[in-house]
């Protein structure tokens, strides 16, 4: 049994979400970015949900339902036609179905499937499933959603219920949560970078960074959340004088802002060191006052900004990191725990790297030791990484 229904308490998951109305939201990145960053308060008010610096939150999207009507047109059905609502099996108006519960953003192999069958062949996506040619279905699926195979393959034809099962199905997105309980006992903060793109001549959102940027009324319309309790990503406790050190660029900066506020609140003793990189500081600068305020008030003891595009070479988290290696080294010797949050693809990695060379640097290690030094902090949980 969870602590929540021992203290018998709601216990809010997939099957039974909270349901949450945003009661504040605002860009953090300026006009003249080159894409667009939020900040967004939760109203937690007449439930009894519970987080931790650290946790994310799972918020259940809606799909655009200009989506959905385009979609629908291109089927050739009116939208009223009662099909089986993929989650709760509820019989539905299909316009609900496909607006609440199908990923029209993603295509399934089945989709593809059917469309090959139901044209003889005679499509492009002919041939795409054969087992050696996973990169070229990947490359032709690339910017494409459900809408784009449907026009593509007009002699196509799907009976409602049919088309349902050909697609997949919408499920939540994390968040890290960007705030600490103890700062805002009724809210919950998230940080979101809304994805907007252009591809085969169609404008296109992610679907839940556009539903919360576009699609919600303030104070109005209910989301379906739910707390996902992050496992080692969690501060030391504050009467313990160990050093943090918080590397998290873009929208990676959202857990930090949860721990300072924590910190700040709880007055945690260790030193925190904070590494923030975003394209320019003019336009991307989130937080910078309650930067100011850690820094005066002492819960962050350093700063350091990486402005990728603010001159003509990239500069990066890691390449700041490089640039204090002694000071990094210092304290890694000092006990210090490393946080990293943000881009796994690639911001991750080239943060993993960095902190070898310093090591290696720093500690006049062979490539070998450092990366027996890496090994040992993770293994004494002093690495921790909440990357996506
Ligand atoms: C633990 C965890 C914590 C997270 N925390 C945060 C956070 O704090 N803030 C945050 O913003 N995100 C965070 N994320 C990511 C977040 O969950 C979503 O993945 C993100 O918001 C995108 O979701 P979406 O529904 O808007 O987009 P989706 O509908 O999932 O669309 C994204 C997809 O669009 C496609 N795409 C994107 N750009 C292009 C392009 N240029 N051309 C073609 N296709 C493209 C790609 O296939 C991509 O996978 C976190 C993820 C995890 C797992
Ligand atoms: N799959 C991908 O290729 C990809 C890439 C980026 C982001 N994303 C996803 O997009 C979402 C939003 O991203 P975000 O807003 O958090 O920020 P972001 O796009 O990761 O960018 C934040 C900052 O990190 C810089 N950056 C780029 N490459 C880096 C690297 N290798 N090492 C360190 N810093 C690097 C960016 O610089 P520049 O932009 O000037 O290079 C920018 O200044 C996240 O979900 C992220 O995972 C995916």
């Amino acid at each position: 049994m969870s602590t929540e229904a021992a203290a018998g308490k709601p216990v809010y998951n997939v099957k039974n979400p909270f349901l949450a109305k945003v009661k504040k939201a605002y860009d953090l990145s300026c006009a003249g970015a080159p894409k667009n960053t939020r900040h967004y308060e939760i109203d937690l008010e007449g439930g009894e949900l519970e987080y931790l610096p650290g946790d994310s939150l799972a918020v259940q999207p809606t799909n655009d339902p200009a989506l959905v009507e385009d979609t629908l047109k291109a089927l050739g059905f009116t939208g009223d036609e009662i099909v089986k609502h993929p989650k709760t099996s509820a019989e539905v108006p299909i316009r609900q179905a496909l607006f609440e519960a199908t990923l029209l953003t993603e295509i399934d192999n089945k989709l593809i499937k059917a469309i090959i069958e139901k044209t003889g062949g005679n499509t492009p996506l002919n041939g795409l499933l054969e087992p050696d040619r996973k990169e070229d279905l990947k490359n032709y699926l690339w910017g494409r959603f459900v809408i784009d195979l449907l026009l593509e393959n007009p002699t196509a034809k799907f009976e409602p219920q049919e088309f349902m099962a050909t697609q997949k199905k919408l499920n939540i997105r994390l968040y890290s949560i960007s705030s600490s309980q103890r700062a805002h006992p009724k809210e919950v903060h998230l940080t979101v970078a809304t994805v907007k793109y252009t591809s085969h001549g169609r404008e296109r959102g992610g679907v839940a960074s556009t539903f919360l940027a576009e699609r919600i009324a303030i104070g109005e319309t209910v989301i379906p959340v739910f707390v996902n309790h992050g496992k080692g990503f969690r501060l030391p406790e504050p009467s313990e004088d160990i050093p943090v050190i918080f590397i998290g660029p873009g929208t990676g900066i959202a857990p930090f802002r949860a721990f300072l506020e924590e910190r700040e609140a709880t007055g945690a003793k260790g030193k925190a060191w904070m590494f923030f990189g975003e394209v320019s500081e003019k336009t991307c600068f989130f937080y910078k006052e309650e930067f100011e305020r850690w820094l005066a008030n002492g819960t962050l003891a350093k700063l350091t900004t990486a402005w990728s595009r603010d001159q003509a070479e990239k500069i990066y988290v890691q390449h700041k990191m490089l640039e204090n290696s002694a000071e990094i080294f210092a304290w890694l010797e000092q006990g210090a725990i490393v946080y990293v949050c943000g881009d796994a693809a690639r911001m991750a990695v080239d943060v993993d790297k960095a902190l070898h060379t310093i090591i290696e640097k720093e500690g006049r290690k062979s490539a070998e030791e450092a990366v027996a030094y890496m090994a040992a902090l993770k293994e004494a949980k002093r690495y921790r990484r909440d990357v996506y």
